[in-house]
């Protein structure tokens, strides 16, 4: 039957019906706050130090006490996670501080969940941040990244993760078989329950600008077009979450989220696991820049795209704008 007998607006009349056939929900426990953790502002000792990042307005490289203040605070506002990302007080060819048993990110493990054992502490398992050279893996000679020999030092690293009360390790570099490798080895060394997100459709983009200012992991030479994926491309989206699938992964990533919503929804089918959807700092940038110069209302904007990419059926939303989402989400009920 179509108008005059049905109206669709018949149930857009009030906020109780909008609400009570609201097919999407958002809530803080699906949201995971990036948290940028700097050992060159000092240890435990010395008082919290934060340093802001000019590309992305609100968001700061932490000392290890204020990445635990942080920790806290988003436990406080019900977020779920804090996804940790390193800036090592030094660099090498072979990104040595990322598998370091002390290195930057797993004395931040140990710290956070000491101190908010309930909150989720999931790691960034990559080499980019660590390697003086930038890239996600081992460079060769010729300049190019050499898959097999990075696997085993991000196995390693995940392990050190683990090792360091990681409650899910996530491994972001786009190296084959790298879920296999990250697997055994964590099942070898006594973690076999500890889960894998795998950043499985990650895309060579634009949209990661800001963090790379952030975390300075802009590779020195070239770029990532020969291991992170080709924008064009969706059916190789599915098939590289289809392969982490088969290699153990327990949840499957696609980034970024915006303009790949496409891909959530295909990922989501064709796997049937968890997806996270990761609204990356380009993502970010853009709302705020927006809302700064008066363009966008900054809260509408971002509960909107939140909510959308949860329709486009991701479960699990790793995102900047977290802490302020979890507070405008506590306002409105
Ligand atoms: C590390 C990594 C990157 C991001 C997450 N993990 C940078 C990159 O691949 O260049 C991007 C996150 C963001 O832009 O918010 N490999």
């Amino acid at each position: 039957m179509a108008f005059p007998q049905t109206r669709m607006r018949r149930l857009r009349a009030s906020a109780g019906l909008r609400g009570l056939v609201r097919e999407t929900d958002l809530r803080a426990g699906q949201l995971v706050l990036p948290l940028f953790v700097n050992e060159t502002a000092g240890a435990d000792a010395s008082p919290p130090s934060r340093e802001p990042i000019a590309t992305m307005p609100g968001v700061e490289r932490l000392s290890l006490s204020a990445a635990v203040d942080e920790a806290r605070e988003a436990a406080a506002l019900g977020i779920a996670a804090v996804l940790l990302f390193g800036l090592p007080a030094e660099k090498d060819a072979q990104g040595s501080g990322a598998y370091d048993e002390d290195g930057v990110v797993q004395l931040a493990t140990r710290a956070i969940k000491q101190a908010v054992p309930e909150l989720l502490v999931i790691t960034d398992v990559c080499l980019c941040e660590y390697t003086d050279h930038g890239h996600c893996g081992l460079v060769r000679e010729d300049g190019s990244v050499d898959n097999d020999a990075s696997v085993e030092l991000l196995a390693r690293t995940a392990v050190s993760h683990a090792r360091a009360g990681a409650d899910i390790v996530a491994p972001s570099d786009m190296m084959d078989g790298r879920v296999r490798a990250i697997r055994e080895e964590l099942d070898g060394e006594g973690f076999a329950e500890t889960p894998i997100l795998a950043y499985s459709a990650k895309f060579a983009s634009a949209f990661y600008g800001p963090f790379r200012e952030a975390a300075d992991s802009a590779p020195a030479f070239g770029d990532r077009r020969a291991y992170q994926m080709d924008p064009a491309n969706g059916r190789e989206a599915v098939r590289e979450a289809l392969l982490d699938v088969q290699e153990g992964a327990d949840m499957v990533m696609v980034k970024p989220a915006l303009a790949y919503g496409d891909l959530i929804r295909s990922v989501k089918r064709a796997t049937r696991l968890p997806v996270a959807a990761y609204n990356v700092s380009g993502e970010y940038a853009m709302v705020k820049a927006a809302a700064a110069a008066g363009y966008l209302d900054e809260r509408a904007t971002v509960l909107e795209i939140l909510t959308s990419l949860r329709r486009a059926g991701a479960d699990t939303i790793i995102t900047y704008h977290a802490k302020d989402a979890a507070r405008w989400l506590a306002e409105q009920t």
